[in-house]
Protein backbone atom coordinates (compact mmCIF):
# COMPACT_ATOMS: atom_id res chain seq x y z
CA UNK A 1 0.00 0.00 0.00
CA UNK A 2 1.61 3.16 -0.84
CA UNK A 3 0.75 5.31 2.36
CA UNK A 4 1.85 8.65 1.43
CA UNK A 5 -0.22 8.73 -2.02
CA UNK A 6 -3.38 7.84 -0.08
CA UNK A 7 -2.39 10.04 2.68
CA UNK A 8 -1.38 13.00 -0.03
CA UNK A 9 -4.98 12.10 -2.00
CA UNK A 10 -7.08 12.49 1.26
CA UNK A 11 -5.41 15.91 2.38
CA UNK A 12 -6.32 17.14 -1.09
CA UNK A 13 -9.52 16.46 -1.19
CA UNK A 14 -10.49 18.28 2.26
CA UNK A 15 -7.81 21.53 1.15
CA UNK A 16 -7.86 25.23 0.91
CA UNK A 17 -11.69 25.31 2.02
CA UNK A 18 -12.89 23.30 -0.64
CA UNK A 19 -15.38 19.99 -0.87
CA UNK A 20 -17.14 17.64 -2.83
CA UNK A 21 -19.80 17.03 -4.73
CA UNK A 22 -21.71 13.65 -4.82
CA UNK A 23 -23.14 13.25 -8.30
CA UNK A 24 -23.36 9.17 -7.77
CA UNK A 25 -26.85 9.34 -7.31
CA UNK A 26 -28.53 5.94 -9.32
CA UNK A 27 -30.78 5.57 -12.09
CA UNK A 28 -33.48 5.32 -9.56
CA UNK A 29 -32.44 7.52 -7.13
CA UNK A 30 -32.04 9.90 -10.35
CA UNK A 31 -35.58 9.28 -11.91
CA UNK A 32 -36.76 9.72 -8.04
CA UNK A 33 -35.68 13.29 -8.85
CA UNK A 34 -36.20 14.03 -12.08
CA UNK A 35 -39.86 12.86 -11.93
CA UNK A 36 -40.74 15.10 -9.59
CA UNK A 37 -40.05 17.86 -12.04
CA UNK A 38 -41.61 16.09 -14.90
CA UNK A 39 -37.70 15.58 -17.13
CA UNK A 40 -37.98 12.50 -18.79
CA UNK A 41 -36.15 9.27 -16.85
CA UNK A 42 -34.03 8.26 -19.87
CA UNK A 43 -29.90 7.48 -20.05
CA UNK A 44 -29.67 10.53 -22.18
CA UNK A 45 -31.59 13.42 -19.78
CA UNK A 46 -29.21 11.64 -17.07
CA UNK A 47 -26.12 11.84 -19.27
CA UNK A 48 -27.21 15.73 -20.12
CA UNK A 49 -27.44 16.52 -16.46
CA UNK A 50 -24.28 15.26 -15.59
CA UNK A 51 -22.79 17.36 -18.43
CA UNK A 52 -24.43 20.72 -17.04
CA UNK A 53 -23.00 19.85 -13.77
CA UNK A 54 -19.47 18.62 -14.90
CA UNK A 55 -18.98 21.54 -17.19
CA UNK A 56 -20.39 24.74 -14.35
CA UNK A 57 -17.97 27.38 -14.98
CA UNK A 58 -15.62 27.57 -11.83
CA UNK A 59 -17.02 24.90 -9.97
CA UNK A 60 -13.40 23.77 -9.19
CA UNK A 61 -12.73 26.97 -7.26
CA UNK A 62 -14.82 25.62 -4.37
CA UNK A 63 -15.07 21.64 -5.54
CA UNK A 64 -12.16 19.72 -4.99
CA UNK A 65 -13.74 16.24 -5.64
CA UNK A 66 -16.31 14.76 -7.56
CA UNK A 67 -18.57 11.48 -6.81
CA UNK A 68 -19.48 9.44 -9.76
CA UNK A 69 -21.66 6.41 -10.63
CA UNK A 70 -20.58 3.37 -12.09
CA UNK A 71 -22.78 4.54 -15.43
CA UNK A 72 -21.83 7.88 -15.44
CA UNK A 73 -17.73 7.54 -15.39
CA UNK A 74 -18.37 5.77 -18.12
CA UNK A 75 -20.33 8.56 -20.25
CA UNK A 76 -18.96 11.47 -22.09
CA UNK A 77 -20.23 15.43 -23.07
CA UNK A 78 -21.61 15.88 -26.15
CA UNK A 79 -18.12 16.49 -27.88
CA UNK A 80 -17.18 13.18 -27.18
CA UNK A 81 -14.76 13.97 -23.71
CA UNK A 82 -15.29 11.60 -21.30
CA UNK A 83 -16.37 13.27 -18.12
CA UNK A 84 -13.94 11.85 -16.11
CA UNK A 85 -11.02 13.92 -18.28
CA UNK A 86 -13.32 16.88 -18.21
CA UNK A 87 -13.41 16.74 -14.33
CA UNK A 88 -9.46 15.74 -14.07
CA UNK A 89 -8.64 18.95 -16.52
CA UNK A 90 -11.07 21.30 -14.38
CA UNK A 91 -9.03 20.46 -11.41
CA UNK A 92 -11.57 18.19 -9.93
CA UNK A 93 -10.15 14.68 -8.55
CA UNK A 94 -12.69 12.11 -9.95
CA UNK A 95 -14.32 9.46 -7.49
CA UNK A 96 -16.50 6.74 -7.75
CA UNK A 97 -19.33 5.47 -5.47
CA UNK A 98 -18.36 1.16 -5.08
CA UNK A 99 -21.52 -0.13 -2.83
CA UNK A 100 -24.59 -1.66 -4.47
CA UNK A 101 -26.95 -0.22 -2.17
CA UNK A 102 -28.76 -0.73 0.60
CA UNK A 103 -30.62 -3.53 1.03
CA UNK A 104 -33.27 -5.17 3.74
CA UNK A 105 -30.87 -6.71 6.60
CA UNK A 106 -32.29 -10.99 6.81
CA UNK A 107 -33.74 -11.50 10.63
CA UNK A 108 -33.76 -7.89 11.17
CA UNK A 109 -37.09 -6.25 10.34
CA UNK A 110 -36.97 -2.29 9.59
CA UNK A 111 -33.13 -2.10 9.07
CA UNK A 112 -30.73 -1.92 6.12
CA UNK A 113 -27.22 -4.17 4.87
CA UNK A 114 -25.48 -2.51 2.07
CA UNK A 115 -24.03 -4.61 -0.72
CA UNK A 116 -21.12 -4.97 -2.96
CA UNK A 117 -18.42 -6.92 -1.52
CA UNK A 118 -18.33 -9.59 -4.01
CA UNK A 119 -15.96 -8.60 -6.70
CA UNK A 120 -15.11 -5.08 -5.22
CA UNK A 121 -11.54 -5.82 -6.17
CA UNK A 122 -11.73 -6.27 -9.44
CA UNK A 123 -14.24 -3.27 -9.98
CA UNK A 124 -11.85 -1.02 -8.19
CA UNK A 125 -8.76 -1.89 -10.32
CA UNK A 126 -10.95 -1.13 -13.42
CA UNK A 127 -12.31 2.51 -11.62
CA UNK A 128 -8.60 3.03 -10.45
CA UNK A 129 -7.34 2.36 -14.11
CA UNK A 130 -10.12 4.53 -15.30
CA UNK A 131 -8.74 7.45 -13.30
CA UNK A 132 -10.61 7.14 -10.29
CA UNK A 133 -8.46 8.45 -7.19
CA UNK A 134 -11.44 7.66 -4.37
CA UNK A 135 -14.34 6.02 -3.77
CA UNK A 136 -17.54 5.86 -1.68
CA UNK A 137 -19.91 2.88 0.26
CA UNK A 138 -22.82 4.25 1.68
CA UNK A 139 -24.15 2.62 5.01
CA UNK A 140 -27.53 3.62 6.06
CA UNK A 141 -28.75 3.13 9.65
CA UNK A 142 -32.57 3.87 10.37
CA UNK A 143 -34.08 4.80 13.95
CA UNK A 144 -37.09 3.75 14.83
CA UNK A 145 -38.53 1.54 17.80
CA UNK A 146 -35.90 -0.71 18.96
CA UNK A 147 -33.64 0.10 16.21
CA UNK A 148 -30.85 0.18 14.93
CA UNK A 149 -29.66 -3.12 16.48
CA UNK A 150 -25.68 -3.96 16.85
CA UNK A 151 -26.69 -6.77 14.69
CA UNK A 152 -27.35 -3.75 12.53
CA UNK A 153 -24.48 -1.75 13.18
CA UNK A 154 -22.00 -4.24 13.33
CA UNK A 155 -22.61 -5.76 10.13
CA UNK A 156 -22.44 -2.86 8.76
CA UNK A 157 -19.26 -1.36 10.30
CA UNK A 158 -17.71 -4.65 9.13
CA UNK A 159 -18.59 -3.97 5.63
CA UNK A 160 -17.38 -0.64 5.46
CA UNK A 161 -13.86 -1.49 7.31
CA UNK A 162 -13.73 -4.53 4.33
CA UNK A 163 -15.31 -1.75 1.53
CA UNK A 164 -12.07 0.85 2.86
CA UNK A 165 -9.59 -1.93 3.11
CA UNK A 166 -9.83 -2.97 -0.36
CA UNK A 167 -9.42 0.32 -1.42
CA UNK A 168 -6.66 1.30 0.00
CA UNK A 169 -5.09 -2.15 -1.22
CA UNK A 170 -6.02 -0.35 -4.90
CA UNK A 171 -4.89 3.14 -4.31
CA UNK A 172 -8.05 4.68 -3.73
CA UNK A 173 -9.20 6.83 -0.78
CA UNK A 174 -11.88 5.15 0.47
CA UNK A 175 -14.83 7.54 1.83
CA UNK A 176 -16.65 5.70 4.39
CA UNK A 177 -20.14 7.02 5.09
CA UNK A 178 -22.35 5.64 7.45
CA UNK A 179 -25.90 7.33 7.23
CA UNK A 180 -27.87 7.88 10.41
CA UNK A 181 -30.99 8.99 8.39
CA UNK A 182 -33.12 11.68 9.44
CA UNK A 183 -36.11 10.13 8.50
CA UNK A 184 -38.66 10.22 12.17
CA UNK A 185 -39.56 11.40 15.18
CA UNK A 186 -36.17 10.98 17.08
CA UNK A 187 -34.75 13.66 19.48
CA UNK A 188 -31.59 15.31 18.83
CA UNK A 189 -30.51 13.56 21.76
CA UNK A 190 -31.51 10.11 20.44
CA UNK A 191 -29.68 11.06 16.94
CA UNK A 192 -26.50 11.96 19.13
CA UNK A 193 -26.84 8.33 21.04
CA UNK A 194 -27.18 6.57 17.71
CA UNK A 195 -24.45 8.48 15.56
CA UNK A 196 -21.83 8.01 18.32
CA UNK A 197 -22.43 4.21 18.98
CA UNK A 198 -22.48 3.96 15.00
CA UNK A 199 -19.24 5.84 14.53
CA UNK A 200 -17.78 3.85 17.78
CA UNK A 201 -18.65 0.42 15.70
CA UNK A 202 -17.05 1.74 12.77
CA UNK A 203 -13.65 2.61 13.98
CA UNK A 204 -12.94 -0.11 15.63
CA UNK A 205 -13.54 -2.17 12.59
CA UNK A 206 -11.43 0.11 10.74
CA UNK A 207 -8.75 -1.26 13.29
CA UNK A 208 -9.40 -4.66 12.75
CA UNK A 209 -9.57 -4.63 9.16
CA UNK A 210 -5.97 -2.81 9.12
CA UNK A 211 -7.42 0.67 7.42
CA UNK A 212 -4.88 3.42 7.85
CA UNK A 213 -7.07 6.17 9.09
CA UNK A 214 -4.83 9.20 7.65
CA UNK A 215 -5.91 7.37 4.15
CA UNK A 216 -9.66 7.82 4.74
CA UNK A 217 -12.30 10.73 4.92
CA UNK A 218 -15.18 10.14 6.89
CA UNK A 219 -18.91 11.06 5.68
CA UNK A 220 -21.23 10.96 8.88
CA UNK A 221 -24.40 12.81 9.26
CA UNK A 222 -25.02 15.92 10.85
CA UNK A 223 -26.47 14.93 14.61
CA UNK A 224 -30.08 16.54 14.05
CA UNK A 225 -33.45 16.02 15.56
CA UNK A 226 -35.71 13.66 13.55
CA UNK A 227 -37.88 15.32 10.39
CA UNK A 228 -40.98 14.62 12.23
CA UNK A 229 -39.31 16.10 15.99
CA UNK A 230 -41.85 18.74 17.12
CA UNK A 231 -38.94 19.93 18.94
CA UNK A 232 -35.97 21.09 16.00
CA UNK A 233 -32.85 23.28 17.96
CA UNK A 234 -31.09 25.82 16.54
CA UNK A 235 -28.46 25.88 14.02
CA UNK A 236 -25.77 26.55 17.38
CA UNK A 237 -27.31 23.50 19.10
CA UNK A 238 -27.02 21.31 16.12
CA UNK A 239 -23.69 22.83 15.66
CA UNK A 240 -22.68 22.11 19.42
CA UNK A 241 -24.27 18.93 19.65
CA UNK A 242 -22.62 17.39 16.42
CA UNK A 243 -18.98 18.90 17.14
CA UNK A 244 -19.04 17.44 20.57
CA UNK A 245 -20.12 13.98 19.43
CA UNK A 246 -17.64 13.55 16.52
CA UNK A 247 -14.63 15.46 18.63
CA UNK A 248 -15.63 12.22 21.39
CA UNK A 249 -15.45 9.52 18.83
CA UNK A 250 -13.40 10.25 15.59
CA UNK A 251 -9.50 9.76 16.00
CA UNK A 252 -7.13 12.65 15.08
CA UNK A 253 -5.31 10.62 12.11
CA UNK A 254 -8.29 11.18 10.17
CA UNK A 255 -7.52 13.96 7.98
CA UNK A 256 -11.67 15.17 7.34
CA UNK A 257 -14.81 14.73 8.18
CA UNK A 258 -17.16 15.51 5.07
CA UNK A 259 -20.65 15.47 5.93
CA UNK A 260 -23.36 14.16 3.94
CA UNK A 261 -26.73 16.78 3.90
CA UNK A 262 -29.02 13.93 3.97
CA UNK A 263 -31.87 15.94 2.75
CA UNK A 264 -31.92 19.51 4.81
CA UNK A 265 -32.76 22.22 3.43
CA UNK A 266 -29.61 24.04 1.42
CA UNK A 267 -29.27 26.56 3.02
CA UNK A 268 -29.68 25.57 6.26
CA UNK A 269 -26.91 22.70 5.77
CA UNK A 270 -24.56 26.00 4.75
CA UNK A 271 -25.67 27.58 7.76
CA UNK A 272 -25.22 24.40 10.30
CA UNK A 273 -21.54 23.81 8.96
CA UNK A 274 -20.96 27.62 9.30
CA UNK A 275 -21.79 27.67 12.74
CA UNK A 276 -19.36 24.53 13.41
CA UNK A 277 -16.35 26.12 11.81
CA UNK A 278 -16.86 29.15 13.60
CA UNK A 279 -17.87 27.51 17.34
CA UNK A 280 -15.26 24.71 17.18
CA UNK A 281 -12.51 25.64 14.20
CA UNK A 282 -9.64 26.14 16.86
CA UNK A 283 -10.67 22.96 18.37
CA UNK A 284 -11.02 20.54 15.76
CA UNK A 285 -7.93 18.22 14.92
CA UNK A 286 -10.00 17.45 11.32
CA UNK A 287 -11.02 19.65 8.49
CA UNK A 288 -14.84 19.46 8.81
CA UNK A 289 -15.78 19.74 5.31
CA UNK A 290 -18.77 18.68 2.85
CA UNK A 291 -20.14 16.11 0.58
CA UNK A 292 -23.27 17.09 -0.68
CA UNK A 293 -25.86 15.91 -3.40
CA UNK A 294 -29.19 17.31 -2.74
CA UNK A 295 -27.81 20.64 -0.75
CA UNK A 296 -25.65 21.62 -3.73
CA UNK A 297 -27.63 19.83 -7.16
CA UNK A 298 -31.35 20.91 -5.76
CA UNK A 299 -31.94 24.48 -6.73
CA UNK A 300 -30.04 23.98 -9.81
CA UNK A 301 -32.00 20.69 -10.64
CA UNK A 302 -34.82 22.92 -9.80
CA UNK A 303 -34.28 25.34 -12.20
CA UNK A 304 -32.87 23.17 -15.52
CA UNK A 305 -36.22 21.39 -15.45
CA UNK A 306 -34.39 18.86 -18.47
CA UNK A 307 -34.11 22.42 -20.66
CA UNK A 308 -31.01 23.14 -23.09
CA UNK A 309 -32.60 26.84 -22.66
CA UNK A 310 -32.19 26.73 -18.46
CA UNK A 311 -28.47 25.13 -18.26
CA UNK A 312 -26.52 28.80 -18.21
CA UNK A 313 -28.80 29.48 -14.70
CA UNK A 314 -28.64 26.11 -13.53
CA UNK A 315 -24.72 26.19 -13.29
CA UNK A 316 -25.60 29.76 -11.56
CA UNK A 317 -26.93 28.01 -9.59
CA UNK A 318 -25.05 25.17 -8.59
CA UNK A 319 -21.68 27.34 -8.65
CA UNK A 320 -23.59 29.49 -5.83
CA UNK A 321 -24.50 26.08 -3.91
CA UNK A 322 -21.27 25.33 -3.99
CA UNK A 323 -19.56 28.24 -2.74
CA UNK A 324 -21.63 28.97 0.41
CA UNK A 325 -20.49 25.71 1.62
CA UNK A 326 -16.79 26.31 0.56
CA UNK A 327 -17.52 29.91 2.62
CA UNK A 328 -18.65 27.99 5.17
CA UNK A 329 -15.96 25.34 5.35
CA UNK A 330 -14.30 29.10 6.30
CA UNK A 331 -17.23 30.14 8.75
CA UNK A 332 -17.53 33.08 6.09
CA UNK A 333 -21.30 31.75 5.89
CA UNK A 334 -24.27 34.18 5.86
CA UNK A 335 -27.72 34.31 4.75
CA UNK A 336 -26.51 37.87 3.07
CA UNK A 337 -24.60 35.50 0.24
CA UNK A 338 -27.93 33.91 -0.67
CA UNK A 339 -29.22 37.57 -1.37
CA UNK A 340 -26.32 38.45 -3.21
CA UNK A 341 -26.33 35.45 -4.69
CA UNK A 342 -22.28 35.52 -5.27
P1 LIG B 1 -27.02 13.99 0.25
O1 LIG B 1 -26.07 15.14 0.49
O2 LIG B 1 -28.13 14.32 -0.70
O3 LIG B 1 -27.45 13.34 1.50
O4 LIG B 1 -26.19 12.89 -0.53
C1 LIG B 1 -24.92 12.60 -0.09
C2 LIG B 1 -24.56 11.24 -0.54
O5 LIG B 1 -23.60 11.06 -1.22
C3 LIG B 1 -25.43 10.13 -0.13
O6 LIG B 1 -24.71 8.93 -0.28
Amino acid sequence: MNTEKLEGIARKLVADDKGLLAMDESNATCHKRFAKLGIPQTEEARRAYRELIVTTPGLAESISGAILYDETIRQQKKDGTPFIKALADAGIIPGIKVDMGAKDLAGYPGEKITEGLDGLRERLAEYAQMGARFAKWRAVIVIGDDIPTQGCIGANAQALARYAALCQEAGLVPIVEPEVLMDGEHTLERCREVTEKVLRTVFNQLYTQRVMLEGILLKPNMVLPGLSCPQQESVDEVADTTVTSLLRVVPAAVPGIAFLSGGQPAELASARLNAMNVRFKARMPWALGFSFSRAIQQPALDIWQGKEANVSAAQKALSHRAACNRAARRGKYSSAMEKTGV
